[in-house]
């Protein structure tokens, strides 16, 4: 029960993402004023960053149902159908990973989403038939690591599309803060800071990291989280000063010793290090270019002048 209260229920609590935070205000307010559906939302960014807790939120705000499910959940075409015949007015069903969705699904979604129409075939051979059933109006929100996966038609029967950002050091701090006091843990300032440096700019890490912080508080301290304890705890958990992990330092290390600097295509840094192409990119890149140590150029990856003083090493030619 816990694990679901850190979430925010409304937009009030929620912290960061400014710009999406005020855009949807107005959307959800004006479509509560019209008593209608809200216009379909697609959020995309990084892992972490509030897409589920958003949806949740837009759905709590407009005082109507959330139905979940994913991508890749939805095998058949008519798994797609069960659900959305089973909305009512206003609802909003949330499709994490949407860009996963099979072809034949997203067929159907079309004229779900444009027309509140579902087309269903009737019969096989020469007197097959299509009917056409209404669907009660409902907003769909899908979600993604990578707008750039959706096919353009998809893509473009969202009327609001909204990129969510890394947070800043401050935000995740208050984040940090808010989270102490729901679990009932005492946390001096600059521990909520410490956290919140520490989490690449990603909320779901921040709350991860308070929690194995407090074990170590509990266990080695008297419950509080001091700057201190903060501190070695973060650095027991292998999590540099910059939020790195182990991960993030093989794929830099090999970057720079075992491809000398060269530009390396992702997938032979995934090979070197054993990791998935995907969560690299989806997971590991966006932070690491965010912060300057990672450029992508046409002939692959490259460690940037910063990322190589962070590690303390030489950087080649230089
Ligand atoms: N917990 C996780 N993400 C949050 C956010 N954006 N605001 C407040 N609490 C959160």
């Amino acid at each position: 029960a816990v694990e679901l209260s850190l979430r925010p229920r409304y937009l009030a609590e929620y912290i960061g993402q400014t710009k999406v935070k005020e855009n949807l205000k107005i959307y959800i307010e004006a479509a509560k004023m019209r008593k209608e559906a809200l216009d379909h939302v697609l959020l995309y960014g990084p892992p972490g960053l509030g897409k589920t807790t958003l949806s949740n939120i837009i759905a709590n705000e407009l005082g109507v149902h959330l139905r979940t499910t994913s991508g890749p959940a939805i095998e058949r075409p008519g798994d797609l159908a069960a659900l959305l015949t089973n909305l009512q007015e206003g609802d909003v069903l949330f499709i994490d990973e949407i860009h996963r969705l099979h072809r034949t699904v997203e067929e159907v979604l079309y004229p779900a989403m444009e027309d509140f129409a579902l087309d269903i075939m009737i019969g096989k051979g020469p007197s097959a038939r299509s009917v056409r059933l209404d669907l009660p109006p409902f907003t769909l929100i899908g979600a993604t690591t990578r707008a750039g996966l959706l096919s353009a038609p998809l893509r473009d029967r969202f009327g609001v599309v909204s990129r969510l950002e890394f947070y800043t050091v401050d935000e995740l701090a208050f984040i940090v803060a808010r989270a102490s006091e729901i679990l009932n843990v005492s946390i001096v300032g600059e521990a909520a800071s410490e956290i919140a440096m520490r989490s690449r700019g990603t909320p779901r890490i921040a709350n991860r990291l308070l929690k194995r912080v407090r074990d170590f508080a509990q266990v080695r301290g008297d419950g509080v989280i001091t700057h201190d304890i903060a501190r070695s705890a973060l650095e027991l958990l292998q999590v540099d000063p910059m939020g790195l992990d182990s991960i993030d330092h093989k794929m830099l290390h090999a970057m720079m010793t075992t491809f000398a600097g060269r530009p390396v295509g992702l997938d032979t840094i995934a090979a070197t290090i054993g990791e998935e192409s995907q969560t690299i990119e989806d997971v590991y890149e966006p932070y690491l270019m965010q912060i300057g140590f990672l450029q992508r150029t046409p002939r692959g990856r490259t460690a940037t002048e910063s990322a190589y003083r962070h590690l303390g090493l030489p950087m080649p030619g230089r």
